[in-house]
Formats: C-alpha cells, sequence, structure tokens
C-alpha cells in the first residue's frame, strides 16, 4: 500500500485539502486562488457556466495563481420526463414572486445539455483537474482529458457508484457522505428513496469505498477542521474535499444573508430537498423549503433542470435583498463549526489542525 505522501504525489496534490467546486457562485476566482496559494487545491464549480464564462473564470484564476486548479461539472444529464404537475409547480412560486415584486412566472422549458461544449471550454482552460457529479464521465471526456494531462476525478455516494467510476478510467473517486451541503452527486438508484434516509454517511461510506477501489479516494462531506481531515485520512482517504467550510470566507461570493444563516444554524437544522433545483440536496430548512416540498405532492416539484430554472429568478432577486428564506442554503451538517474568516487563513488552519491531530495521535 503506498504511503500517504506517495497517494498525494500520484494525484499531483500538494496537500489533503482541496476545495470544493460549488456552482452557483460561492467559488470565486479569488477564493480559488487564496486556497491555492495557502497550499489547497481551489475548483470551479462550472456547471451553470456558458463555455465563454469558463474561459474567463479560468483566465481570472490564472492571472491569480500560477498553481494548479480543477473545474467539476455536471454529467450530461438527460433530458427531463413529464411534468404531470406544472401548474401546480407554478402556483407554488406565485405568492413568492408576488412578495418580492417580480412578475409571474414564466414555464420553465428545457434548453438542452451543455456538458459538450462545456467541456470543449475545460480542456482548453488550463485546469490540472476535471471532475463530474451526477453520473459517469463520458468515455471520450476522461480521454481527453488524460491526453492534455488532466487528472480526472469522479463523485460517488455508494460503492457501487464508485466502482462504476473506476471502471470509466477514473484517476480518484471522491466519496461523498450524507452529511454534504449541496446537491448529492447519486447517479445509481433513487437518492431520494425516504426522502433522502437512505443516505450513507462519510464515516460509513469511505473505508467502504477504499476497500472496493485501487483508486486514491477524496472524503466528503461534514468535514470542517483538521480533526475531521485526521479522521478522513485514517479511514483510507487520500485527501478531502470541503464545502461548507469554505462558503463563510471573506472570498466566498454566495449572498451575504446565505453566510450569516450558516453562521446562526445549529447542525440539526439542514435537510435534503428537492425543491430548488428538483434534485435531492442538503440545505439550511427555510420558509420556501417547506412551503414547496410536499410529501402529498411530490410532482409539484418538477423534475432537474426545470425546477432549478422555475425557482433561479427568485432566488437572484432574494439573494440581491438579503431575504434568505427563499434563497437555497446549501450547507452541510458540519455547519456550526464555520467561520467568518479569509479563505488562506483557514487553509492555514486546516492544514496545521491536521498535523496537530496526527502528532497527538502518533503518541
Ligand atoms: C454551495 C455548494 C455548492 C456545491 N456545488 C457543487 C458542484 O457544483 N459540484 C460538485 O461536484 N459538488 C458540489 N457541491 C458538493 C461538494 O463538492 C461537497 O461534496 C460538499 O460540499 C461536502 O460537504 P461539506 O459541505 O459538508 O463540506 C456543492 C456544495 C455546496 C455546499
Amino acid at each position: 500500500m503506498p504511503s500517504h505522501t506517495e497517494s498525494l504525489e500520484r494525484l499531483g496534490l500538494r496537500s489533503p485539502v482541496i476545495q470544493a467546486p460549488m456552482a452557483g457562485g460561492g467559488d470565486t476566482a479569488a477564493l480559488v486562488a487564496a486556497v491555492n496559494e495557502a497550499g489547497g487545491l481551489g475548483f470551479v464549480g462550472a456547471a451553470y457556466l456558458t463555455p465563454a464564462q469558463i474561459a474567463e473564470r479560468a483566465r481570472d484564476i490564472r492571472d491569480r495563481t500560477a498553481l494548479p486548479f480543477g473545474i467539476n461539472l455536471f454529467a450530461p444529464t438527460p433530458a427531463p420526463g413529464p411534468a404531470p404537475m406544472m401548474a401546480e409547480a407554478m402556483a407554488r412560486v406565485a405568492d413568492f414572486h408576488a412578495e418580492l415584486g417580480l412578475p409571474e412566472a414564466e414555464e420553465p422549458a428545457y434548453s438542452g445539455d451543455a456538458f459538450d461544449r462545456q467541456m470543449a471550454a475545460l480542456l482548453d482552460s488550463g485546469a490540472a483537474f476535471y471532475s463530474v457529479t451526477f453520473g459517469l464521465p463520458p468515455a471520450d471526456s476522461v480521454a481527453a482529458a488524460k491526453a492534455r494531462g488532466i487528472r480526472v476525478l469522479g463523485t460517488a455516494t455508494t460503492v457501487a457508484e464508485a466502482v462504476a467510476l473506476e471502471r470509466v478510467g477514473v484517476d480518484a473517486v471522491i466519496a461523498q457522505g450524507g452529511e454534504a451541503g449541496g446537491h448529492r452527486g447519486s447517479f445509481m438508484g433513487d437518492a431520494w428513496e425516504d426522502r433522502g434516509a437512505n443516505l450513507v454517511g462519510t464515516m460509513a461510506l469511505v473505508p467502504q469505498v477504499a476497500d472496493a477501489v485501487g483508486v486514491p479516494v477524496i472524503a466528503s462531506g461534514g468535514i470542517m477542521d483538521g480533526r475531521g481531515i485526521a479522521a478522513a485520512l485514517a479511514l483510507g482517504a487520500t485527501a478531502v474535499q470541503m464545502g461548507t467550510v469554505f462558503l463563510t470566507t471573506e472570498e466566498a461570493g454566495i449572498p451575504e444573508a446565505h453566510k450569516a444563516a450558516i453562521l446562526a444554524a445549529r447542525e440539526d437544522q439542514t435537510r435534503i430537498t428537492r425543491a430548488f433545483s428538483g434534485r435531492p440536496a442538503r440545505g439550511i430548512v427555510n420558509r420556501f423549503m417547506e412551503a414547496v416540498e410536499d410529501p402529498d405532492a411530490p410532482d409539484a416539484v418538477l423534475p432537474f433542470p426545470l425546477q432549478n430554472t422555475l425557482t433561479r429568478p427568485l432566488r437572484t432577486v432574494a439573494g440581491k435583498a438579503g431575504r434568505a428564506e427563499f434563497l437555497s442554503l446549501w450547507a452541510g451538517q458540519g455547519l456550526g463549526l464555520a467561520r467568518r474568516r479569509p479563505a488562506g487563513e483557514l487553509v492555514a488552519d486546516l492544514l496545521r489542525g491536521t498535523e496537530a491531530v496526527r502528532r497527538r495521535l502518533a503518541g
């Protein structure tokens, strides 16, 4: 078995700290650069970016840091199935539109999948890492990335998904536990079964994935400090991918109301919901989530990405107006450990904290 340092080197990482890609604006170029310069690996969640925006963000990062960074995409998403309760779904946002002074919601339309064009931009971006969530990276994207020396990572929420990712040739598997903030990366089985009650936690998932695959494992979900990082390494992970802890840094691009909600919330105040995008994701429970997610009318939430398109105008205006009750307040269960601080200081602390725990455990 390779040593931890060998596994890191094999993956091209300088330390075990990876800042999670966070599509939707959290992962600014300033955040990615600050993480890199402090010894971590910064990532851009580019799923909602156009090819031109991907190129621009990459340029902005390269202007700030010469160190490697990553870009993440959603795997190609099939066209959404039927939406039998379109009228009801629209009715559920109507009152909120009125409350925020927005015109009536428009019926969301599917505009096709952007993966191929986004992937072309990624290949030209100068990124050193390419990661995927919501599915397997297409074989041609894996081959194209590898031909350019770009390392390929895939997200798994079960052992079966991890094995499937290894088969398509990823360089490492990100094992995303149920504690994780944001969208579930699940792509086999039904991640919404029992409204998320069957999610596997990071503590249970990481060693089972590490036993099942030969490639390095990156633990993700609920990891907030050096204790969590050292624990993940003890479970067999080579590195960790952390999202929530970076959301309250000065460089994170989310609305101030979202940062304040994370800093005020308790560990038992998040839930898995489809209310904002149509795909299961973990966020802090708020008024919108409770009003829209109705166990008696599951089809009143549209399939992804239609629900995402439907709720976007409302979320955009709510962000500017500081109305947290209408925002997708993505956050993981470790949120009580989040602090407001510069990202570089955070990464330095994470690295110091991990070493301190390792020394203490070594006696
Ligand atoms: C605001 C937010 C946005 C996210 N967006 C993405 C994304 O675009 N792509 C992705 O692979 N993971 C995304 N994630 C999930 C992270 O990669 C990671 O699994 C998660 O943040 C880990 O849990 P933690 O938040 O408890 O650290 C997102 C997470 C958050 C909190």
